[in-house]
């Protein structure tokens, strides 16, 4: 492993912490990851996985201990600073895809390049390479409720990867979608990784995914095994 690019320290996260439903999320989580590193994070539902992923991408606060990227301890952030942050160096691949339903495929998927002031048409244009990418350059002008879960997921992909971010932080990133465009999509992150260097952390349940990654992280009960 080379330069650490992400890092924790005895991360731990009670949620309703004093409650009779206090739940020990994560139990005191180290765990140190190299830059342009694919990394999968796997272990049984509710072992702390999303949980995890939330604190490392600063969408959450840990009850104690530190979270640190690109040597900056994250954990000690204001709010704002966080969001600038994560805008600069991470990007997500939520569970549950959140797509504009009234634009296109092309439309979601150059939306960060038009916030960051990019033209419409050089936008759409890297838009429509990486969508045809991820295996859905005959679908660049349906809507979401046009297209199957899967399809939509890919286009969530798409939107996640076009503002390359330096590090992509997913959960279950394939999780609806076949072993061949698992494989396909796992091979774009891996261009991606060859060419930019970027950093992938990829919570699976999918032993595929886990084996097309160059390490897999074991999670149980709220630690790493
Ligand atoms: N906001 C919350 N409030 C209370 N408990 C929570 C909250 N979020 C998660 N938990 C609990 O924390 C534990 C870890 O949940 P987490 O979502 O991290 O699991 P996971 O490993 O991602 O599971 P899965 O594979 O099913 O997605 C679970 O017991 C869960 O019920
Ligand atoms: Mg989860």
């Amino acid at each position: 492993m080379g330069k650490t690019i992400l890092q924790t320290t005895d991360l731990i996260k009670i949620f309703a912490e004093g409650t009779p439903l206090e739940v020990h999320a994560l139990r005191g989580v180290n765990l140190a990851i190299g830059q342009g590193e694919i990394v999968a994070i796997m272990g049984p539902s509710g072992c702390g996985k999303t949980t995890l992923l939330n604190m490392i991408g600063g969408l959450d606060k840990p009850t104690s201990g530190r979270v640190i990227i690109n040597n900056q301890e994250i954990t000690d952030y204001s709010d704002k600073d966080i969001t600038d942050f994560r805008k600069k160096n991470l990007s997500f691949i939520f569970q549950f895809f959140n797509l504009f339903e009234v634009l296109t495929a092309v439309e979601n998927v150059s939306l960060p390049l038009l916030l960051r002031g990019e033209p419409t048409a050089e936008a759409q244009e890297k838009a429509k390479v990486i969508l045809r990418e991820v295996g859905i350059g005959s679908r660049l002008y349906n809507r979401p409720n046009e297209m199957s879960g899967g399809q939509r997921q890919r286009v969530a992909i798409a939107r996640s990867l076009i503002t390359n971010p330096k590090i992509v932080l997913a959960d279950e990133p394939t999780g609806d979608l076949s072993s061949v465009i698992s494989k396909d999509i796992m091979k774009l992150f891996r261009r991606l990784n060859e060419d930019l260097g970027q950093t992938f952390v990829l919570v699976t349940h999918s032993e595929l995914i886990g084996s097309l990654c160059d390490r897999i992280i074991k999670m149980h009960d709220g630690l790493i095994i």
